[in-house]
């Protein structure tokens, strides 16, 4: 199991703040920085933005590139070129299926259904209670224990197979 900083502090802010609140908090940031007008802080403003709402919706871009004066194509261009920018709400956790050539040849295709039917969910949204959302992602660096599933930043799964995927769900919604 590899271990990364875990990243829940967005989903508390998204659960308890208001969407005014968060586009205040946004504010405040740009303003304390002196970024307002700068066209170079776009990468660290869209973090922030980011880690705030979550995601980053139109209405944020557009307040960004409005506020540092960069134009709208060029933010919609940074965000869909960093793949850890997403213009789409995630789910609390985020379950992601390994779909590069060695986990394929070992059925994670299946798994990877498996997990949607299970959710009731389609891929890269997240489910009605916002709990989970599932990705399709490429390789994962653990080939040699494909078929590979990693659930938010730091639980790695080996060797999966479809009958697994019931239990992995159920860890996460008891720890919810
Ligand atoms: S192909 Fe899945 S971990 Fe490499």
């Amino acid at each position: 199991m590899k271990k990364f900083p875990i990243n829940s502090d967005q989903e508390v802010a998204v659960l308890v703040k208001s969407k005014e609140e968060l586009f205040k908090e946004l504010e405040n940031f740009i303003e304390e920085n002196g970024y307002e007008g700068k066209k170079d802080a776009l990468i660290q403003v869209l973090h922030k933005a980011q880690e705030l709402f979550g995601y980053l919706p139109a209405d944020v871009l557009e307040y960004i590139s409005d506020k540092l004066d960069v134009p709208l194509s060029k933010v919609y261009g940074v965000v869909t070129f960093y793949n850890f920018f997403s213009t789409k709400p995630k789910g609390k956790h985020q379950i992601k299926v390994c779909l590069g050539t060695a986990c394929y040849v070992k059925g994670a295709d299946r798994i990877f259904e498996r997990f949607l039917e299970e959710l009731k969910v389609n891929p890269d949204e997240p489910t009605s209670d916002g709990m989970f959302s599932v990705h399709g992602v490429r390789c994962l660096g653990a080939c040699s224990m494909a078929p590979v599933v990693m659930v938010d930043e730091d639980d790695f799964y080996g060797r999966v197979t479809p009958d697994m995927v019931p239990q992995i769900i159920s860890k996460y919604k008891r720890e919810g």
